[in-house]
C-alpha cells in the first residue's frame, strides 16, 4: 500500500496546432488506440483515487473518449501552472499526492509512476517529485537546476535560461508529483512575469524551495517520456510502438522473418510458435492460435486464426472471420464475418462474406459468396466436406448440405441437398467443324471488301 493516496491530472489543453488537425491531438492514434487511452491505461493500473483532464478547445471529443474521469475546462491557455490551477474545484477536499502527467506524452509506465511516488513517501520534507530524463538532443526543453547534493533547486525553462543554464543535460519532462496539500497554495504564489507571459508549473518547485521543503528528481529513459506535437512526432512514436511489440512477440516464442516489416495493433494477440513472414499487418482485435503461419502481405482485422492454420500470402481477413484449427487461406482470398470449421480451405482469389463453412469443405478457385443486394446482407451456408467448384457464385440466402458438389461456374441461388450434385451453368454444346467454316468464309469477306477500297 502507498504511504499516500494519488490523484492524476492529465494536462490537454494546449491547442496541438502543430498537428493540423480537426481531431483533438490526444485523440489521434498509435497502434490503432489513442494516445490518451495509451496513458490512461498506465494510470488505471496506478489505480488513483482520481483522474482529472484540463481540456481546452474539443472537449466534447475527449468526453466522448474517456469514461471514470472528470473533465475541468481551461478555456485560455496562459501556461502549465495555471492549466493546474483549473482543477483546483475539482480537488479541493483533496489532500493525498497529485501526479501530473501530459495527455501528449503516452508512453510513461506505472512503474516511474511508483517510482515518483515512492520517492516521495520516503521522505515526509519531499514537497515535489520531478521527473527528469537526459536527451539525446536537451533542444528546448526545461533545465533542472540541482544542488551540490543532488536535490532540485529550481527548473529553468529555455527561453528564461542563461546559456550556463542550457548546458545542463539534464531536463524536464513535465511530470510531477506534488504533496496535494500544498499544491494550489503553491500555485498562488506563481507570477507570469518571465519570457513566454506564462504560469509555469515548473516555478512550484522553487516555491517549495522557499517553504524549506525538498524536491526530488528521478530520471526516466528519453524512450517514457517520449512527447508528440506534430506527424512527425506521431510518426516517431508510431514506430517506437511498433518496435516495442515485435519485440514482445518475438520474445514470447513469435517467429517474426522481417520484424521491420510487421505491424501491430494494441491489442495483437500471438500465441507461441506462430509465424509471420514480412509485410503483415494487424489491426485490431486479433488473436492467433498456436503453429499458424501467416503467409507475405497479408492484412487482417478482428480476427481468430486457430491453431496450426494457415493464412496468405496476400490474404484479406476482415472483421468476424474466424478460421478454423489447420485450415487454409490462399493468396487473394478475403473473408469477412465467417466461421470456418477445422480443416477447411480456399486457397484461391475468392471472397466469403456473411458465411458459415463445415468443416473439410473445399471452396474451389474464384468462389464468390454473393451476399449484398445492394441494401440488405444474406447469410451462405456451407456443409462438411463440400466441394465447391471454381468460379461458383453462392448467391444467399443459400445452404449447401454435407458432401455436396457444386459443378464448376455455377451460380447457386436454390438450396442444394446433402451429397447431391448441383449444375447451374448453360449446358455445353458442340458444332463439328463450324471453326474453320467460319473462318474461310470471314476471310473471303474481308478479301472482298479489300478489293473494292482498292478500286
Ligand atoms: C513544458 C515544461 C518544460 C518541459 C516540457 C517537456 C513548463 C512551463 N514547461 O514546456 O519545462 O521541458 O514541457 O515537454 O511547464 N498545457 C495546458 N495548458 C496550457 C499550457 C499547456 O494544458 O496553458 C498542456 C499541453 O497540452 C501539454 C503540456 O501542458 O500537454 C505541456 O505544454 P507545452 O506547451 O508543450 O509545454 P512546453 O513549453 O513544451
Ligand atoms: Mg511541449
Amino acid at each position: 500500500m502507498p504511504k499516500h493516496e494519488v490523484a492524476v491530472i492529465i494536462l490537454a489543453a494546449g491547442k496541438g496546432t502543430r498537428m493540423k488537425s480537426k481531431h483533438h491531438k490526444v485523440l489521434h492514434s498509435i497502434g490503432g488506440k489513442p494516445m490518451l487511452h495509451h496513458l490512461l491505461d498506465s494510470v488505471r493500473s496506478l489505480a488513483p483515487e482520481k483522474t482529472v483532464i484540463v481540456v481546452g478547445a474539443e472537449r466534447d471529443q475527449v468526453e466522448a473518449a474517456v469514461e471514470d474521469c472528470e473533465i475541468v475546462a481551461q478555456t485560455e491557455q496562459l501556461g502549465t501552472g495555471h492549466a493546474v490551477m483549473m482543477t483546483s474545484e475539482t480537488l479541493e477536499t483533496y489532500n493525498g499526492d497529485v501526479l501530473v502527467l501530459y495527455g501528449d506524452v503516452p508512453f510513461i509506465p506505472t512503474s516511474l509512476m511508483k517510482e515518483m511516488i515512492a520517492a516521495r513517501a520516503g521522505n515526509d520534507n519531499t514537497g515535489i517529485v520531478v521527473l527528469g530524463f537526459r536527451p539525446k538532443d536537451p533542444a528546448r526543453y526545461g533545465r533542472l537546476v540541482t544542488a551540490e547534493d543532488g536535490s532540485l533547486e529550481r527548473i529553468v525553462e529555455f527561453k528564461d535560461a542563461t546559456s550556463a543554464e542550457r548546458a545542463i543535460g539534464l531536463c524536464n519532462s513535465g511530470m510531477m508529483l506534488i504533496d496535494g496539500e500544498k499544491l494550489f497554495g503553491w500555485l498562488d504564489r506563481l507570477s507570469n512575469k518571465n519570457a513566454a507571459g506564462e504560469y509555469y508549473l515548473t516555478d512550484l518547485v522553487a516555491v517549495a524551495r522557499a517553504d524549506k521543503r525538498a524536491v526530488a528528481v528521478v530520471e526516466a529513459n528519453e524512450e517514457d517520456v517520449l512527447g508528440i506535437n506534430s506527424r512527425e512526432d506521431l510518426a516517431h512514436a508510431e514506430a517506437h510502438f511498433q518496435r516495442k511489440c515485435r519485440t514482445a512477440a518475438m520474445a514470447a516464442g513469435v517467429t517474426l522473418t522481417d520484424p521491420d516489416t510487421v505491424y501491430f495493433s494494441y491489442d495483437t494477440r500471438l500465441a507461441s510458435d506462430v509465424t509471420i513472414e514480412p509485410g503483415v499487418f494487424f489491426g485490431p482485435g486479433v488473436v492467433i492460435e498456436q503453429n499458424v503461419t501467416i503467409k507475405a502481405y497479408s492484412h487482417l482485422e478482428g480476427v481468430r486464426v486457430r491453431a496450426g492454420a494457415s493464412i496468405g500470402p496476400f490474404a484479406r481477413l476482415r472483421p468476424g472471420a474466424d478460421i478454423g484449427p489447420d485450415a487454409k487461406i490462399g493468396n487473394f482470398v478475403e473473408v469477412k464475418k465467417a466461421k470456418l470449421e477445422q480443416g477447411v480451405k480456399v486457397s484461391h482469389l475468392s471472397y466469403i462474406g456473411d458465411a458459415v463453412i463445415g468443416a473439410n469443405s473445399n471452396i474451389g478457385a474464384g468462389t464468390i459468396t454473393c451476399n449484398y443486394d445492394g441494401f440488405l446482407k444474406f447469410e451462405t451456408h456451407i456443409g462438411a466436406d463440400a466441394f465447391i467448384g471454381s468460379n461458383s457464385a453462392l448467391v444467399a440466402p443459400v445452404r449447401i448440405g454435407d458432401g455436396a458438389l457444386v459443378a464448376a461456374g455455377s451460380v447457386i441461388t436454390e438450396d442444394v441437398q446433402a451429397n447431391a450434385l448441383a449444375v447451374a451453368r448453360g449446358k455445353q454444346y458442340e458444332k463439328a467443324g463450324f471453326s474453320a467454316e467460319f473462318r474461310t468464309a470471314q476471310a473471303a469477306k474481308k478479301a472482298a471488301l479489300a478489293a473494292k477500297k482498292g478500286k
